[in-house]
């Protein structure tokens, strides 16, 4: 019997994957090389360090410690740019709609996102109400594909990971819930999330009674 939602953010609740993209190739063209959206695909559920290490793999550029946090600061000072203007219209169709029907229904609802802005990101949609638990970048030491982040999720809620469903677009956030035990629901591109139980294309495109059905 299922008794969870757990939901990534970036790509599942809202897009800002287009904000980390304008915010990366900046970064990449003041160090002199180019950016792709093909680039920006690889860095969807990914911290933001290890985004960093991927950025500078691309343009074959070496830096220190201190100049990467320099680097990552200079990047999210940028991002937040962005998300500080976010209004509620931005939520992705289905998310508010889907978020209410758990509530409804006494399914309890967990954010799982690796994000260190999850918080600002979920009060400029004025969401953060519809989670009983937020479990995000700064709670979190290890990285998706490791399921810590889910595990977190379950244990706040209070509930086993196998009456657990996790929401994600990145392939290794399906992978972290696979390995947490949980049903995953893909978000996306079946062929790039073929390891997911299902894929959609949005939660718009989903029932809760379809979900609770997952044994
Ligand atoms: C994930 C995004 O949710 O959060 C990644 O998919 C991003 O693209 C990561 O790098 C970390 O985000 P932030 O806000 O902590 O820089
Ligand atoms: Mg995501």
């Amino acid at each position: 019997m299922i008794k969870a939602c757990l939901f990534d953010l970036d790509g599942v609740i809202v897009d800002t994957a287009k904000y980390h993209y304008i915010a990366w190739k900046e970064l990449a063209s003041e160090m002199g090389f180019e950016f792709t959206l093909e680039h920006n695909e690889r860095l969807k559920g990914v911290s933001r360090m290890a985004s960093l290490d991927i950025l500078l793999e691309i343009g074959g550029v070496t830096k220190s410690t201190e100049e990467k946090e320099e680097l990552a600061d200079r990047k999210n000072e940028h991002y937040r740019s962005f998300i500080l203007q976010m209004k509620p219209d931005e939520i992705l169709p289905g998310a508010k709609e889907f978020l209410t029907e758990c509530k409804k229904n006494g399914i309890a609802t967990a954010l799982g996102s690796a994000s260190k802005n999850a918080m600002t990101i979920l009060e400029r949609l004025e969401l953060t109400k519809y989670f009983d638990a937020i479990i995000d970048g700064t709670n979190t030491t290890k990285a998706k594909p490791d399921p810590e982040v889910f595990l977190k999720g379950a244990d706040a809620l209070n509930v086993p990971p196998s009456t657990c469903v996790v929401f994600e677009d990145a392939e290794a956030g399906v992978e972290a819930a696979i390995s947490a035990g949980m049903k995953c629901v893909g978000i996306g591109s079946p062929s790039i999330l073929s390891k997911a139980n299902m894929v959609v294309s949005g939660l718009n495109e989903i029932k809760l009674q379809d979900i609770i059905k997952l044994q």
